[in-house]
């Protein structure tokens, strides 16, 4: 070699060492986490699913942004609570996206189609919402968890609290879908067996809001109560209607906490002194929850409501499960086993998941007070969905 070819050579050399420690770097850097979030952003669920992506990021920002030592990319898809549009809009984030994990959503007809094609192709889901029994039952899967609640899980509670209040005879109202149907379902399991009867069981299609000639029948009918399942808008316009109708002072209304959280704002005072149960309230005044609602108020300047807890729960299920694995996804064995074991320090209290991956979690009686769901009790402690049909 002659000595101009070395300096050549040594010149390169050098500036390939120079080059090398920020390549070396580059390197080491994992590639982001893609979560892929589907939820609601239009229709009678937006607020829903907007609540569940503020929880979410509000747990990552208190990580630093990373989950598992690897920082996160958020793809969001707007699901419309369309269960027609379901099945593509999951194949989006799976197959054109390349998401690591999916989360989503709020309607139960659209998580049984997301949870679906989740199973299929072996694709983390962390449901963050939708209540639909099957998800944790016949659908169950290794793969599949949720951080929310079964729909039977609320209204079961309801059953056994109406009964205690003294009703024998109730009336209930709802969309004709498989959250209403089941809500209704797991009401009438608890309150009939502790002596009560549901008379009839009216319902309309979803999202409708034509509720006047439901709520005549109900006038003319006069029974002890009614048991109804709505949320985000379609629930405003219930009890506005309900209010109107001039029913509250005779007919007492129950309901699972959707039917009230969220929207006392937009509702005005049309729902006040309502009882309702859900794994959620205002009031808890724990210091995990103190926490969680003032980081949720400072960074979104909103009070927080149960969906918002579930999305920051979602979050924390997630972080669990990549902290067991240093956020390698490929060792998903170890990643599913470590959500399966984690307790979650949530703000609602603490939880654990039952086998079929849904929160095993205490009821809460609420009264609604102002603005607010005032925890005034459990209604059932620990209480665990019985996901019939699961075989995991
Ligand atoms: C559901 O479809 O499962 C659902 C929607 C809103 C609130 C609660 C449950």
């Amino acid at each position: 070699m002659t000595r101009s070819t070395l300096t050549v050579a040594a010149a390169a050399a050098l500036a390939l060492g120079a080059l090398a420690t920020p390549l070396a770097t580059q390197a080491q850097q994992p590639a982001k986490l893609k979560v892929g979030f589907m939820l609601p952003y239009t229709g009678t669920f937006a607020a829903l699913g907007v609540a569940i992506e503020n929880g979410f990021r509000l747990h990552l920002a208190e990580q630093g942004g990373k989950l598992g030592g690897r920082e996160v990319e958020i793809v969001k898809v707007d699901d419309e609570s369309d269960p027609s549009k379901a099945t593509d809009n999951v194949n989006k984030l799976i197959k054109r996206d390349e998401v690591d994990v999916v989360v989503g959503t709020v309607h139960s007809g659209v998580a049984m189609a997301m949870a679906k094609v989740a199973k299929d192709t072996g694709t983390l889901l962390i449901v963050p919402n939708a209540g639909a029994d099957a998800v944790t039952g016949p659908m169950c899967a290794p793969n599949i968890f949720r951080s929310s609640f079964s729909n039977w899980q609320p209204a079961y509670a309801m059953g056994e609290v109406a009964a205690k209040r003294g009703h024998k005879k109730v009336m209930t109202i709802t969309w004709k879908y498989a959250a209403g149907d089941e809500s209704v379902g797991g009401f009438k399991e608890a309150f009939e067996k502790n002596g009560g009867q549901v008379t009839k069981s009216l319902n309309l299609p979803f999202p409708g809001v034509e509720f006047q000639a439901l709520l005549t029948e109900i006038a003319a009918a006069k029974p002890d109560a009614v048991y109804a399942f709505f949320s985000g808008g379609g629930a405003v316009k219930f009890l506005k209607d309900y209010a109107a109708a001039g029913l509250p002072k005779t007919v007492p209304l129950y309901g699972p906490g959707f039917l009230t959280d969220g929207i006392l704002e937009a509702a005005g005072d049309v729902s006040q002194g309502m009882v309702t149960t859900l794994h959620y309230a205002d009031g808890l005044n724990t210091p995990r929850d103190n926490a969680f609602r003032l980081a949720y108020a400072k960074a979104y300047k909103l009070q927080p409501d149960v969906f918002a807890v579930q999305g920051y729960d979602a979050a924390q299920m997630l972080g669990a499960g990549l902290k067991a694995v240093g956020g390698d996804t490929t060792k998903k064995p170890q990643l599913i086993a470590a959500i399966e074991a984690a307790q979650i320090e949530s703000p609602r209290g603490p939880f654990k998941l039952s086998k079929a991956h849904n929160p095993v979690q205490d009821i809460y009686i609420r009264k609604v007070d102002g603005k607010v769901n005032q925890v005034t009790g459990i209604a059932i402690k620990a209480l665990a969905d019985p996901a019939r049909g699961c075989r995991l």
